[in-house]
């Protein structure tokens, strides 16, 4: 961390006003520049965009759609240079009425289109360079790549070759074949790139009760009612063919980017559920501490710890450590108590009785095992990040609109939660692996006027936000909140900072908004703090293609809106936030 003598790192800005249009705004005083969106070139061969003569092949060496997680690693490998790296970008899904001419829905799809809806999945990896304090994209560069749902993969670790995981396309349960329903993700301390498959039940089509894995499917949510088409052209994803197919995703993949030809890491030892994120912490032992949250109503907050430790100077080491550890999920007490209970087969309920044979049962049905850990069913739990100045872990708790007067708790407070609210956990001296954490509630999102609001007293009128999703830490400390679901009293979704800490301690600001109908994403700073790189998410998403709501980024009359990765810098340079 990078920390100047005298700058201590208060958020000076002026605050933006809430407000709602088509375009993107920034709080004054700091530029943006849109640096890639949907169908702008990735690798070096790839066409033009033009939506009117795409292909999937065009769309396999493109920018794919709905950019989600931005991760950036500084060039060279290990340095913290903050004017060149690589960024790592989630392509979450798809909408078919946005992206092609004449606005078909997802069932109408064409073969065609259903390739090109697919290629659009996945993650970008691309080359970034800052010139003159303009970030642009290294056209041609060795690193950038594309990874799709057709992308050779393997599964590590408990679940790894389990007799489950066997389908035609993986004889041996450890091949798998590519990722989707990236959300959000992280970068560990070893340079390489986590990213969480979320909705993944959304491809799948037949009647799961017909599969040996029917109570896996009821508890994950799968239903067999798929929203994307490629069901309707491929085996792989019906599951009359394949009835084994959806367990190969809802995990945490590893990416090395700085070796395109790499072959992605599905880690198991993380759990299979539908993961928003995954953050990485080096614990004082040297043991590596990763928090991942589930996100969906009722669902839980899960901490790894490794077994093996963090070696600095073996970088291959490092790459293992994700493969054996130990998984715990929280269970939150009225009286400010975390207890993890720890996910282990044999151990307690998770036994033969309960229908577990090994530990890769245990982390294929990681949610019945939580729930038989008695675990507390949250208010949706989105990315969980280690504050790297306290030490302390924030949890992003999006809503739950179905939780029921009667059914709260003092980590849950509130019933039909429409705006989220934040969690603050802290480990005892600093000890992330420990069995007892502490929390404190931080923030009560929503209009100040809502029941139960909570925030420091002296917020502005544009200090309140809903819905936080993604959140990032700049170098002092300071959260930096996104939403996603906002919307509420005209207030567009975007990004809000807070101290944390001392007088100003959850007194948010108001840092940026969104065109209309986006969500913000993936908040990430370079290690000098001077560029913010941030996800703008279905813009115009309650329009069509042929009646589009904004046209945001190019507002030029023969392109749809097109989501895009923002880059922000101050005007002249400075710390982000002053
Ligand atoms: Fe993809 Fe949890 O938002
Ligand atoms: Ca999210
Ligand atoms: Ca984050
Ligand atoms: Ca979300």
């Amino acid at each position: 961390a990078i920390m100047a003598g005298s700058d201590k790192g208060e958020l000076t800005f002026t605050e933006l006003p809430h407000g709602q249009d088509e375009t993107f705004h920034v709080a004054p005083g700091y530029e943006h520049d849109v640096l890639i969106s949907w169908g702008d070139k990735v690798l070096a061969d790839a066409p033009a965009f033009d939506p009117h003569n795409q292909s999937a092949q065009a769309q396999s060496k493109q920018f794919g759609y709905n950019n989600d997680f931005v991760g950036f690693l500084s060039l060279p490998l290990g340095s913290d240079n903050s004017d060149h790296g690589l960024l790592a970008v989630n392509h979450e899904y798809t909408i078919s009425e946005l992206m092609f001419p004449g606005s078909p829905k997802t069932d109408q799809m064409s073969k065609a289109q259903a390739d090109i809806d697919m290629m659009a999945h996945g993650l970008s990896i691309i080359e970034i360079k800052k010139t003159d304090g303009k970030w642009a994209v290294v056209q041609g560069s060795k690193y950038n790549r594309r990874i799709t749902p057709v992308t050779e993969m393997r599964m590590t670790g408990p679940a790894a070759g389990s007799d489950r995981l066997r389908t035609a396309i993986s004889q041996d349960g450890v091949r798998t074949l590519g990722t989707y329903g990236n959300c959000a993700g992280g970068v560990t301390p070893w340079g390489t790139v986590l990213t969480a498959e979320e909705n993944v039940q959304n491809y799948f089509k037949g009647d799961p009760t017909k599969t040996k894995e029917a109570e896996n499917y009821r508890r994950f949510g799968l239903s067999g009612e798929h929203e994307y088409a490629w069901a309707n052209y491929y085996d792989r994803w019906n599951l009359a063919k394949s009835p084994n197919e959806p367990l190969h995703v809802g995990w945490i993949v590893e990416i090395d980017p700085f070796d395109p030809e790499s072959r992605p890491q599905k880690r198991t030892a993380l759990g299979r559920c539908k993961h928003e994120g995954c953050n990485v912490y080096v614990n004082k032992d040297n043991r590596v501490v990763a928090y991942t949250g589930d996100d969906q109503r009722f669902e839980y907050v899960y901490k790894f710890v490794s077994k093996n430790k963090y070696d600095p100077s073996n970088r291959a080491a490092n790459m293992r450590l994700l493969e054996e550890g130990t998984l715990y999920v929280a269970e939150f007490t009225d009286g400010g108590l975390v207890t993890w209970r720890p996910l282990v087969f044999g151990q307690g309920p998770l036994t033969a009785a309960n229908g577990f044979r090994n530990q890769g049962d245990v982390m294929i049905d990681v949610r019945k095992a939580a729930d038989l850990l008695g675990a507390t069913r949250m208010d949706r739990p989105e990315d969980v990040e280690v504050n790297p100045q306290t030490g302390s872990v924030f949890v992003m708790l999006t809503n739950n609109s179905k939780r029921k007067e009667g059914d709260t708790n003092a980590a849950n407070p509130r019933a039909k939660n429409q705006s989220g609210h934040i969690i603050e956990m802290t480990p005892p001296d600093g000890d992330h692996t420990a069995d007892r954490f502490m929390w404190d509630m931080f923030i009560i999102a929503g209009n100040p006027q809502t029941e139960g609001a909570k925030y420091h007293p002296d917020i502005s009128a544009n200090g309140w936000f809903a819905d936080p999703d993604n959140c990032a830490f700049d170098n002092h400390g300071n959260l930096w909140i996104a939403t996603d679901g906002a919307y509420k009293d005209g207030v567009a979704d975007g990004v809000w900072a807070c101290a944390v800490s001392g007088e100003a301690r959850a007194l948010t600001k108001h840092f940026l908004r969104t065109p209309l109908q986006a969500e913000l994403c993936g908040p990430f700073f370079t290690p000098d703090n001077q560029s913010f790189f941030c996800s703008v998410q279905h813009p115009g998403e309650e329009g069509t293609y042929d009646q589009p709501t904004t046209r945001w980024p190019d507002f030029r009359n023969d392109l749809p809106p097109r989501p895009s990765v923002v880059a922000i810098n101050k005007t002249g340079g400075g710390r982000i936030g002053s």
